[in-house]
């Protein structure tokens, strides 16, 4: 089968009719209209046009490097991403590679990146777009359709259909919502439904329709260069805007009150122990995590979740308490009753800062710290508890701290455990 080329045809006639639910707009019709082709021009000279991913240039753009690219940008900033793209590129080529591969060697070119949900996303969408394609010979063709691909939100399924298509897709992703809250002046809570619900409805408003080829995906990566090198958070580069002279945020002098978002609660925090089990071969015990969870499918040190670390005393709820026991696995619960009947302890390995302040690694929703652990085991021992493991079916290994780290794709933290391991 021949790789399928995108599809350029599927711009909507109109827009859909544009309801606000709480905001009033006072910009003229002729503003709105004149809002695309300022952001194009202004582009053509001051954007990205450089990015290894930009299909916004091209002819006939591969809906696969917008959609791999989007879905690692999510997260992570675009100078994290490029060396890892480009990996992905030269080891998976094509959205069938991608689908094929086994889930280690992604994991491996994932590893550092952080959000590993994204990775395992990532696989799963490539073979529900191999599926796809093997049905209908093209890549989906709608932001809709590309909503259903895993790991694909709204934002991301607008800007694939744009950059990848070159259709009408309408992006809205949180520097986005910075330059239109500003332009519209729009000060309501935009983590409110309401609020979001007007946010999509003036990109929808102000995204070119029936644009000539390659514009669309002009349009979407220019407001995405402007939140992220002109109307930046805390900078705004207001004088050399395309947009300020009718901005409101501007002409109120308040820019920085922009876009409006309710105080969040603070994260979380989570305590656990990493337990680094040595053999005499000074091999370390690895477990692979279930698919679900934190850290899904990747291979991490044993874990032990808790309600405080050692050193640091953290009050928690007995809400809480069950939540941490629950995290752990299977395998860490078989580790753990070993322990206990064998009456082993890890100890706490030693470095003059840790005991006070273990690792610390933030996650999307919470804080989470750890304390490494270190048990020295006999050859009887070791073979005992990997007979344990391997009766429960447990996915393990006895691997030297410098094959784990070349081999294993391990997520950060578990870098900066080995690191304190020496
Ligand atoms: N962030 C999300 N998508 C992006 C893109 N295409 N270019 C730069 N930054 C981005």
């Amino acid at each position: 089968m021949t790789q399928p080329t995108a599809n350029a045809t599927n711009q909507p006639k109109t827009h859909s009719k544009t309801t606000f639910e709480t905001h009033t707009f006072n910009h003229t019709a002729t503003e709105l209209d004149s809002f695309a082709p300022r952001i194009l021009n202004w582009f053509d000279n001051n954007g990205r046009h450089d990015l290894p991913w930009q299909q916004h240039q091209t002819d006939t753009p591969n809906p696969y490097i917008v959609w791999l690219s989007e879905v690692m940008l999510q997260q992570t900033q675009v100078t994290t991403v490029i060396p890892y793209f480009q990996r992905f590129m030269t080891s998976f080529p094509t959205v069938q590679d991608l689908a094929k591969a086994e889930w280690d060697r992604i994991a491996e070119h994932w590893a550092g990146m952080g959000y590993y949900a994204r990775a395992r996303n990532l696989h799963k969408g490539a073979k529900q777009l191999v599926e796809i394609i093997e049905k209908t010979d093209d890549y989906p063709q709608t932001v809709e359709d590309w909503e259903a691909i895993a790991g694909v939100g709204r934002s991301t399924a607008g800007a694939i259909v744009a950059m990848g298509l070159h259709g009408y897709g309408v992006i809205c992703d949180g520097n986005v919502k910075r330059v239109i809250t500003r332009w519209a002046g729009i000060d309501d809570d935009i983590m409110k439904a309401a609020t979001t619900k007007d946010l999509w409805a003036l990109a929808a408003r102000l995204t070119p329709i029936d644009a000539p080829i390659q514009e669309s995906g002009h349009y979407a990566q220019a407001m995405m260069d402007m939140g992220a090198t002109l109307c930046t958070r805390r900078h705004p580069s207001c004088e050399v805007c395309p947009i300020s002279a009718d901005c409101i945020a501007h002409a109120q002098g308040r820019e920085m009150d922009y876009p409006v978002k309710a105080k969040k609660k603070p994260k979380p925090s989570k305590f656990s122990n990493a337990l680094v089990i040595i053999n005499p071969k000074n091999d370390i015990l690895w477990l692979q995590r279930p698919d679900s969870g934190i850290w899904g499918g990747l291979w991490v040190l044993p874990l032990q979740f808790m309600q405080k670390t050692q050193g640091k005393t953290v009050l928690s709820s007995a809400d809480e308490d069950a939540a941490f026991e629950s995290e752990n696995t299977l395998a860490e619960q078989i580790i753990a009753n070993w322990m206990a009947d064998n009456g082993l302890n890890a100890r706490s390995l030693s470095h003059s800062l840790l005991d006070d302040a273990p690792i610390k690694h933030s996650l999307t929703h919470f804080h989470w710290y750890l304390q490494p652990q270190g048990l020295h085991i006999t050859a009887v021992q070791a073979q005992a508890l990997t007979q344990l493991l391997e009766k429960a079916d447990i996915n393990m290994t006895w691997l030297a701290a410098d094959t784990a780290k070349a081999t294993l794709g391990l997520p950060k933290a578990m870098l900066k455990v080995l690191d304190v391991v020496g």
